[in-house]
């Protein structure tokens, strides 16, 4: 639904600029709430709690105090729009701000004009983005222990996804730092999470959509950074603003996480509609399975939101498929077979996924059946559930982890 009111913080120490600003935008039928502040060091604090559409920012008395503050506003909000004003324009301010994530430079004294202008340009904005409505499902791959295979089921679980549903699929490398998910699929990505993340206000949906690296495999993919210090700006803050980005754009988003609990990949999971939690069959990929499932359930996802997968399953006559059920406290949705290693790694380094090289081999083959299976569950879950339904538990643990 489009929404057609604009909430906005206006952040100016010099009382009455900010009042003369109030008056001119309150004029504007599209304008709904707007809070004023003068007292800035409590800015981040009110944005989080009103979460407004514009933050209008004066840069005037400090450009440089306000600048920084721009900064984080831009890597903590993205989806908020950020507006400047300053009574004097030069050239390198205004360059300086729009790099920080700012949109527009009102000059001081306000002009309705530009004013009203500039407010119908960010409705506009917040029209487009509400109204690209397909809510694709997230499906985050988890795996419980390093080296399991997460990322192998994610890769050729998008591939064999685009295939047989034809469909628009996107492959999101959430190993931002050592993630190679990329080489799998053999495409070379024009640009990261990061230059979305740095340039989010800017970004037109449609266009983001058709310049994403595409495999032949037609799995559209996006990863992180190149330079491997550069995910550090990737902050928990990004995750939700960037996956509402992209959920619309893609019938199904494969997210490949890493192995650990951080805040990132917490919201990661809690942003999913699923959750395939990829598992061996030996002892510690069980031990740790458990520890992973107890934790899902103390997060407050639902059980049926969580898919345990054996891969590179052998049967085994120490541990019996049951036994292991009841010690996880959970069912096994399906087991993989182990894959011959040369074929596997063949197929890895000629950046081809087995799903799309081999689909009659047998770990195609079951992953096909998987989806099979999955197929009803895939259209049964209401796209974007999970993250509207997060319980406040789960906010209150993040919140103990972070911020
Ligand atoms: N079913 C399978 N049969 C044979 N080999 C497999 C199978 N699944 C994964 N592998 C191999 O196991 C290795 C590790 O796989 P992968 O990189 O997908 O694991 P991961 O869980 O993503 O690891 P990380 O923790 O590093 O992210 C790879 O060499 C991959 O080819
Ligand atoms: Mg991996």
């Amino acid at each position: 639904m489009m929404k057609q009111e604009l909430s906005i913080l206006i952040l100016d120490t010099d009382e009455p600029t900010a009042s003369n600003l109030k008056l001119l935008l309150a004029e504007i039928r599209e304008v709904g709430v707007i809070v004023t502040m003068t007292d800035l060091s409590m800015a981040l604090k009110q944005i989080k709690k009103s979460d407004p559409d514009v933050i209008v920012l004066s840069l005037y008395p400090s450009e440089d105090l306000s600048l920084k503050l721009a900064e984080k506003i831009s890597h903590a909000h993205p989806h908020c729009m950020l507006f400047v004003t300053a009574p004097k324009a030069s050239p390198e301010l205004i360059i300086r701000a729009m790099r920080l994530g700012a949109r527009e430079f009102w000059l001081q004294p306000f002009r309705s004009e530009e004013v009203k202008n500039g407010i119908h340009a960010a409705l506009r904005l917040k029209n487009r983005s509400e109204a690209c409505s397909v809510n694709g499902k997230v499906i985050s791959v988890f795996g419980v222990k390093g080296g399991v295979g997460a990322t192998t089921i994610a890769v050729n679980l998008a591939v064999a996804i685009a295939q047989r549903t034809l469909k628009d699929v996107l492959l999101l490398d959430a190993d931002f730092q050592l993630g190679h998910a990329g080489l799998y699929l053999n495409c070379k990505p024009k640009f990261s999470v990061l230059d979305i993340i740095n340039n989010f206000n800017n970004i037109d949906p449609g266009l983001l959509k058709s310049t994403l690296a595409k495999s032949s495999s037609e799995v559209s993919f996006l990863g992180g950074p190149a330079g491997i210090e550069e995910a550090d700006v990737i902050k928990p803050a990004h995750v939700e603003p960037l996956l509402s980005l992209l959920r619309p754009l893609f019938d199904y988003t494969i997210v490949d996480t890493r192995p650990v609990f951080d805040e990132i990949n917490i919201r990661l999971l809690d942003e999913a509609d699923l959750i395939l939690a990829v598992a061996n069959f030996d002892v510690p990929s069980i031990y740790n399975a458990k520890r992973c499932i107890d934790l899902f359930r103390r997060l407050g996802y639902d059980r049926d939101k969580v898919f345990l997968i054996m891969n590179r399953y052998v049967a085994h006559e120490v541990l019996d498929l049951e036994a292991v059920e009841n010690s996880i406290g959970h069912p096994v949705f399906w087991r993989i077979p182990n894959q011959e290693y040369g074929t596997m790694i063949r197929s890895i380094n000629e950046g081809m996924p087995m799903s799309q090289r081999m689909p009659k081999g047998r770990f195609s083959v079951s992953l096909a059946e998987m989806l099979d299976r999955f197929n009803g569950n895939l259209d049964a879950v209401p796209a974007g559930s999970a993250a509207a339904n997060r319980p406040n538990r789960l906010r209150k643990l993040l919140s103990t982890w972070s911020e």
